[in-house]
């Protein structure tokens, strides 16, 4: 049998290419390049063709992702729990896909990966594949008992290494894992398990700097949207991928996107996460911003009490799915009009509002103005809170309210 592997190269996923080897797979490793920290990718490729994999690649698909996930998560205003920006669950999907396309390439029936069995990644994988191919196996080794007989802990894993003469490269066990991806980067386990401490201050990040070493003046940048989807940074056109990686600087550099989180999992357990996502706060506010000018009130409405249906899809991994299809349609169609920029000032950790422009502007300056005049008649405000209230004084009088 054949299966192609969702390869980083680190010491996990160098552990179940040779144990897949060992179980009698011809293994086709897959490194799919969301932009996680990789210093040297040949080595990669070239550690994957030692370690006996039949093929090794990498596929890039940062602008994919960018532009066909994050985006419109982005467009929905999608937060899980009001506060994760969903970094590392939109990859998810978009790996599964970028490694199904190889295993039909080269016939591999099983689709492996190294996410653990008590988190959310192996729901994402797992859902999404089966999505896109309804007769791949999965093969997820923490989930078998056997595997973590052989390896309770990273010394067996390393041993084993050893063992194989897999190259393992000395690092340091870190306090607490982490995600990264061009998205954002994610912090826990570890030192970040106990809740009741500082984790922002616990974490060494690696997007930006903290409010506290943040410039003392405040940073100005224009972000520019077409249909809802970011198009530029301080007016220079730039594809999915640049922009994010922009905002990243340039939010990064002034403290912006730092959370602490104890989120609920899919899989029940609560966990403690803390997440550095500097583009992609700022492109969420001044997403939000702009939606303020362009968007009809009762379709804002509608979408921000579908906002938390998105998030939790998004968490949960049911990417491909028709609810999921459907909602994208929506969300594409009600984006059309948020067409314009939004100035933002960046001070210490903070996102003000310097300026927002639409050419088609909602925002009539006459009709909200106090000052009268414009095509509102305060006289028409009359029946319709006569209206309004109707069902209100049938109430109070069928049942007066004691106060
Ligand atoms: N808790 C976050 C999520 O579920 C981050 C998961 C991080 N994954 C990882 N393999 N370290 O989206
Ligand atoms: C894992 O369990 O593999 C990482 C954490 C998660 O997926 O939630």
């Amino acid at each position: 049998p054949s299966c192609v592997l969702a390869y980083s190269g680190g010491l996990d996923t160098s552990v179940i290419l040779g144990w897949l080897q060992d179980e009698g797979y011809d293994c086709h490793c897959v490194y799919v390049d969301v932009g996680q920290p990789c210093e040297d990718r040949e080595a990669i490729l070239q550690k994957a063709h030692d370690c006996g994999s039949k093929s090794a690649r990498i596929v890039d698909v940062r602008e994919e992702m960018c532009r066909d996930f994050a985006f419109p998560t982005l467009q929905w205003q999608a937060k899980y729990e009001g506060i994760y920006l969903l970094g590392t669950s939109i990859a998810r999907p978009i790996i599964s896909k970028a490694c199904l396309e190889v295993a039909r390439e080269v016939g591999a029936e099983a689709f492996a990966h190294g996410a653990t069995g008590k988190g959310n990644d192996q729901c994402r994988f797992q859902l999404a594949a089966e999505a896109l191919d309804p007769n791949v196996k999965i093969i997820a080794p923490w989930r078998m008992e056997s595997f973590r007989n052989s390896f309770p802990g990273r010394t067996e894993l390393i041993e084993y290494c050893d063992i194989k003469k897999i190259p393992v490269k000395a690092s340091a066990a870190k306090p607490y894992s982490s995600d990264e991806n061009c998205l954002h980067i994610s912090y826990e386990a570890g030192e970040l398990e106990e809740v009741d401490n500082n984790g922002v201050g616990m974490v060494d990040f690696g997007m930006g700097v903290s409010p506290q070493d943040a410039p003392d003046a405040t940073e100005e940048v224009t972000i520019g949207f077409e249909s809802g989807m970011p198009v530029s940074v301080n007016g220079k056109k730039l594809g999915a991928l640049d922009v994010i990686e922009t905002l990243n600087t340039i939010a990064g550099r002034n403290g912006v996107g730092r959370i602490d989180i104890v989120e609920n999992r899919f899989v029940g357990m609560k966990s403690r996460g803390v997440y550095e996502a500097p583009g992609m706060t700022a492109l969420y506010h001044a997403h939000l911003h702009l939606e303020q000018l362009t968007l009809d009130r009762d379709l804002v409405h509608l979408r921000d009490q579908l906002s938390p249906v998105v998030a939790e899809m998004v968490y949960y991994g049911f990417w491909y799915t028709p609810k999921m299809d459907a909602l994208l349609a929506f969300i594409k169609e009600a984006q059309k009009p948020v067409t314009g920029e939004v100035k933002l000032g960046l001070y210490k950790g903070n996102l003000e509002i310097h300026g927002r422009t639409a050419e088609k502007s909602l925002y009539d300056a006459e009709v909200a103005s106090m000052e009268g005049g414009g095509s509102y008649d305060q006289t028409d405000a009359e029946g319709f809170l006569r209206l309004m209230g109707l069902p209100s004084r049938v109430q109070g009088t069928v049942r007066p309210r004691s106060y």
